[in-house]
């Protein structure tokens, strides 16, 4: 093919996409002012935002609902609604479903791939004024919320009840069990808890015909076929809007140590993976990996309290890790007999290590790692790849990617200021995060493909946690088959056949 006939069929290829995305808003309807009128008559005006009449707000009040956490997906929602009840969802969906409106579902509008924010001007349904503990079991453990609860209120609320949340993310202040659930949310506890995928018994999910499917079973286990409510952990919203979950929680450890260890290179993190399993066993809890560039982030931008020059000095990388168990003298012990073999071994893997010693400096070591998403977001535009390679992989998956944007040119002040790495190593999940001084067309476009070839030149995943969302719709076949992607969209059709649930996010 010459190169002139390449380009028209780039061209050509490119205004498809155009038009595809175009003929899909013209799919639906906007809200009108009939239909504030209609949701009035069910809804208290106090849970109805509008810039239609007859509210007529300002659109600067609907931006923290319009605007994604980053600030790089921006809707155009003109109204956003918070229903108190599964009942008042079910009157919502079921006039969008009537009137071809669509939906976009919201929990805290913490997600980092676009997934909770309208792409033109569907109707925003934030959950936030679901925020009730419907039932807790002290003796299961069983928890059963509505889905607007905040998850770091359900682990307050866990306390005193000594029992704990089976995840927790640097989010946890404002991300909501609905959201978490939706994203299939991973985090910092999955090592020791596993997924939602196991720890979600039930929920409670108004589909998008308005029905209301009550699957909120307190069962540990129940055979009775299809296991429905695995289709929407992880779905992003988009087959239904989840208002209800019944989860297992676990009892809140009797000690908790953690301890960050500093590492002269990256290659020493597998092996000390290797011996803090086979010495920590069952009470190693936590352990992330950070690069030195990304630590430097979280303390110039104030997260946590830096360690000594002495600690960090000739540090390639770190690993935050954390124990738990049932007894302190004996959880003590183990992690004492693992610190003295790193350190009195021939070929030390780790330079220092810094071991907290009271409360207060347990939460400052892991402000810093739970930090770490802030500092890259204080520092400049963050492109935020969370993907699934071997772990024997992570360090070269960064290098790689700031080689290639090097040769391309793009690594200076104002344009690449840094490629940096960080993730859950006990998951397998590496955040790939460059930093730039704008989100710019140019560096897109050396970042993409580039990074999700890759992923797929090691067989990964180009999402380990934060989803498909409206960021990776182009890129899902990186990791799912062709079979796999047309049975997600018959799934999608049998749903959802007017396609009104949160279009444009997951499915290309
Ligand atoms: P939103 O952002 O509001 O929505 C996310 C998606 O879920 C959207 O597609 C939305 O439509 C859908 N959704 C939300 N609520 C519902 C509902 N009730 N029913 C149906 N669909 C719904 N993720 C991790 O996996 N691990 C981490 O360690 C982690 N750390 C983070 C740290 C920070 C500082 C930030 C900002 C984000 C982090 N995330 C992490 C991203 C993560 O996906 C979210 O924080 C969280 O799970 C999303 O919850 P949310 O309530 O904010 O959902
Ligand atoms: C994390 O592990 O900190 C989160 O997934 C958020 C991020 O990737 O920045
Ligand atoms: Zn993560």
């Amino acid at each position: 093919m010459s190169l002139a006939s390449r380009r028209v069929a780039r061209l050509a290829a490119f205004s498809l996409r155009r038009s595809a995305h175009a003929s899909t808003s013209a799919r639906y309807n906007s809200v009108n002012a009939d239909d504030i009128a209609h949701f009035s008559k069910f809804l208290p005006t106090s849970t109805i935002l509008s810039t239609l009449p007859p509210q007529s707000l300002p659109s600067s009040e609907l931006s923290p609902f319009n605007d994604d956490w980053m600030n790089k997906y921006h809707g155009q929602s003109t109204t956003v609604v918070r229903p108190r009840n599964a009942l008042e969802v079910s009157e919502v969906v079921k006039r969008c479903n009537e009137r071809g409106i669509a939906i976009v579902p919201q929990g805290g509008n913490t997600g980092l791939v676009g997934g909770g924010v309208p792409i033109k001007d569907e109707l925003l349904i934030n959950l936030g004024n679901m925020n009730k503990v419907r039932s807790f079991d002290p003796v299961s453990g069983i928890l059963v919320a509505d889905a607007g609860c905040v998850l770091e209120s359900l682990s307050e609320y866990l306390a005193p009840h000594n029992h704990i949340m089976p995840l927790d993310l640097g989010a946890k202040g404002s991300c909501q069990i609905g959201g978490n659930v939706s994203t299939n949310a991973g985090g910092l506890r999955l090592l020791r808890y596993g997924s939602l995928h196991g720890s979600v018994l039930g929920l409670e999910v108004v589909l998008p015909d308005g029905t209301i499917l009550d699957q909120l079973s307190t069962l540990r286990k129940d055979n009775t076929g299809y296991d429905l409510k695995q289709l929407f952990i992880g779905a992003e919203g988009t087959l239904g809007i989840v208002t209800g979950v019944s989860i297992l929680t676990a009892p809140a450890p009797q000690s908790a140590s953690n301890v960050i260890l500093a590492l002269p290179k990256f290659e020493n993190v597998l092996p000390l993976f290797v011996q803090a399993k086979r010495q920590l066993s069952e009470i190693l809890s936590a352990f992330e990996f950070f690069d030195r560039e990304v630590y430097d982030l979280a303390i110039k931008h104030g997260q946590g309290r830096a360690l000594s020059e002495e600690d960090v000095e000739g540090a390639e990388c770190f690993v935050l890790m954390e124990t738990s168990g049932g007894k302190r003298e004996h959880d003590e012990e183990k992690l004492n007999q693992l610190l003295e073999t790193l350190f009195e071994s021939d070929k030390p893997l780790i330079n220092t290590g810094v071991l907290s010693q009271s409360p207060a400096q347990f939460a400052s070591m892991w402000a810093i790692r739970e930090g770490l998403t802030e500092a890259v977001s204080k520092e400049g535009k963050a492109y935020k790849y969370d993907i699934s390679v071997p772990l024997a992989k992570f360090k070269e998956v960064v290098d790689t990617t700031r080689e290639h944007l090097g040769s391309k040119g793009l690594l200076r002040d104002d344009a690449v200021k840094h490629v940096v790495g960080y993730g859950h190593v006990g998951d397998g999940n590496l955040h790939l995060n460059v930093v730039a001084a704008a989100y710019t067309p140019e560096i897109e476009a050396a970042l993409e493909p580039f990074v999700y070839e890759l992923v797929a030149s090691y067989k990964g995943s180009v999402s380990a946690e934060h989803g498909i969302g409206v960021m990776k719709t182009h890129a899902l076949h990186y990791s799912k088959s062709n079979v796999s992607i047309e049975w997600m969209k018959r799934i999608k059709q049998l749903f959802d056949p007017k396609g009104i649930m949160n279009p444009g996010k997951v499915l290309p």
